[in-house]
């Protein structure tokens, strides 16, 4: 080829791609709708691509550069994808009009285990989601109670050791410890003994779904151009065999029947016996297998989406309680005057009536919304009410919740931990759908009460027994890790803890 030949290839090459990408990046403006001007081929994400920012991050900026639209136009890669930032739109996508976005349409880099309650779409969504709701009404949760009291025990012994060895502490590591050992026991009826085992392989599990290595990171940068890519890649097959195996042995352990400690494995072993699933249509049943290996889908999605996030939560809570001592007084005297009501115990009345504390954990998921982005991806085309923009079938729609908490329209002074800002009167006076630490309607997040009943027993007991400050170590302002999926501090927690005289 000669040289001229070359160039002019090169030239057509470069025209089509620029072509190409015109009319691609042209379908928000040709709609009407605003958002900020695309790359090629990375679209708006490029620091999320880089991994030099969380994907919520990304989202949030968005969301506060446009703050007179309801609607957002974005491209993940070349796809469009829409940002509502309106509260009542939200309300129609996740509530009235949720049947219309069913489908939360994300990607996971877990290969085959897909088949979860998080990622799966659809019929079979709909089927698990109503055979797996009953693991976690109030009477179960009741239920479990005692179980997890064992954990808040071992807990607090550990910590008790801790403080008689150390001076400062790594809150993180401390309360993963706790919910690692109460979904363990909840979940699969196991005693993991996190406290003394420092190598526990469910810990080492944690690691591999949450910290991306650079295989996995490439693969998801790939995805948001080629989307669905990562379905056609199994990238980690140890943590399929993990689960797989785990649900083989204690489904062996309990020798294929339901024991008497009803948790999640019992409700999976009843549907196992049944062999199918079905759900009742207008016009004939659906129906889905239940298999060993649909157990463990479900068993690593308990898992993965249960175990940080409560364990983010917890941190950051005791964090603020640390820097903010006056919150934690207030704390402590409402968890005593419960406990007074209830035999100087804490169960699950007594924290029913620790009304500070309810309003310390909404604040907590306020300051720090470990879950920063909602999706729900579009089932047929769709015009949003009193507007005139209408999104394909199969477009995705992201929700920035870290941003409407952040938004000073809704919480004064949002910089400020402030558990106030969940007093009856100030919750009344918000729009709806501005606070979204669980997402909302009937994709919400199933573990939200168990979340809850966990991170209130822990914390009380807690809080009854030591104290927390902060310590030399402690930073005021902190650094996110970009490359966690749940929010993270970069530098860890650091705080000192004493015993309550
Ligand atoms: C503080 C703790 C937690 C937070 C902040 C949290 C947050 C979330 C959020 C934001 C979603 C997406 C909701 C949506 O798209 O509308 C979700 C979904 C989900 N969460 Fe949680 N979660 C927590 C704890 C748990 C626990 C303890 C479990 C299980 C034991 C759990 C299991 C799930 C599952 C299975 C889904 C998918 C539900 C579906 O698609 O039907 N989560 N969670």
């Amino acid at each position: 080829m000669s040289l001229y030949t070359g160039l002019a290839f090169f030239i057509v090459i470069c025209s089509g791609f620029y072509l190409f990408c015109k009319k691609k990046y042209s379908y928000w403006k040709n709609k009407g709708v605003k958002g900020p001007t695309p790359l090629p081929i990375v679209g708006n994400f490029l620091k999320a691509f880089l991994q030099k920012e969380a994907l919520y991050n990304s989202v949030q900026d968005i969301y506060f550069s446009y703050t007179n639209e309801k609607l957002i136009g974005v491209y993940r890669g070349f796809e469009p994808a829409i940002i509502i930032r309106d509260p009542e739109l939200i309300k129609n996508v996740l509530i009235k009009d949720s049947y219309l976005f069913q489908d939360r349409g994300v990607s996971t880099t877990t290969g085959a285990l897909t088949d979860n309650l998080f990622a799966s779409n659809g019929e079979k969504w709909k089927i698990m989601r109503q055979k797996l709701t009953p693991v976690f009404t109030s009477k179960k949760l009741k239920d479990m109670v005692p179980v997890i009291q064992q954990c808040v025990q071992r807990f607090i012994e550990y910590v008790d050791h801790l403080v008689d060895n150390n001076i400062e502490h790594e809150l993180k590591a401390l309360t993963s410890k706790y919910t690692l050992e109460v979904i363990g026991s909840c979940a699969f009826g196991l005693d993991l003994n996190t406290f003394t085992d420092e190598e526990n392989v469910f810990n080492h599990m944690a690691t591999c779904i949450f910290t991306r290595n650079w295989i996995t990171r490439a693969i998801v940068v790939l995805d948001m151009i080629i989307p669905g890519l990562i379905y056609q890649i199994e990238t980690r097959k140890d943590i399929r065999d993990f689960f797989v195996n785990l649900v083989h042995k204690v489904i062996e352990d309990r020798k294929e029947k339901p024991s008497d400690r009803k948790d999640f494995m019992d409700l999976m072993i009843e549907m196992r016996e049944e062999g199918k699933l079905t759900r009742k249509l207008e016009h004939g049943v659906s129906e889905i297998e239940i298999n060993d290996y649909m157990i463990a889908c479900q068993a690593f999605v308990f898992y993965a989406a249960g175990f940080e996030t409560s364990a983010a939560t917890m941190s950051f809570l005791l964090y603020e309680l640390a820097i903010n001592s006056d919150i934690q007084e207030r704390t402590y005297k409402d968890i005593c005057q419960a406990m007074e009501k209830y035999n100087g115990e804490i169960n699950y009345d007594s924290i029913k009536e620790m009304n500070y504390l309810e309003m310390v954990v909404s604040e907590t998921l306020r300051k720090y919304t470990v879950v920063g982005v909602l999706f729900r991806k579009a089932m047929s085309s769709y015009t949003f009410p009193g507007t005139n923009v209408t999104i394909p079938k199969g477009m995705t729609v992201m929700i920035s919740a870290s941003g409407s908490t952040k938004n000073p329209e809704y919480f004064p002074n949002p910089q400020k931990f402030n558990p106030d800002n969940f007093l009856p009167e100030n919750i009344q006076r918000r729009p709806p759908c501005v606070h979204l630490p669980f997402g909302e309607g009937p994709r919400n997040c199933i573990g939200m009460r168990f979340a809850k009943v966990q991170s209130m027993l822990g914390t009380a007991t807690f809080l009854k027994n030591f104290k927390v400050e902060p310590s030399a170590k402690t930073e005021l302002e902190l650094k996110f890790n970009p490359k966690t999926v749940v929010i993270q501090s970069i530098n860890g927690l650091w705080i000192k803890i004493s015993r309550r005289k």
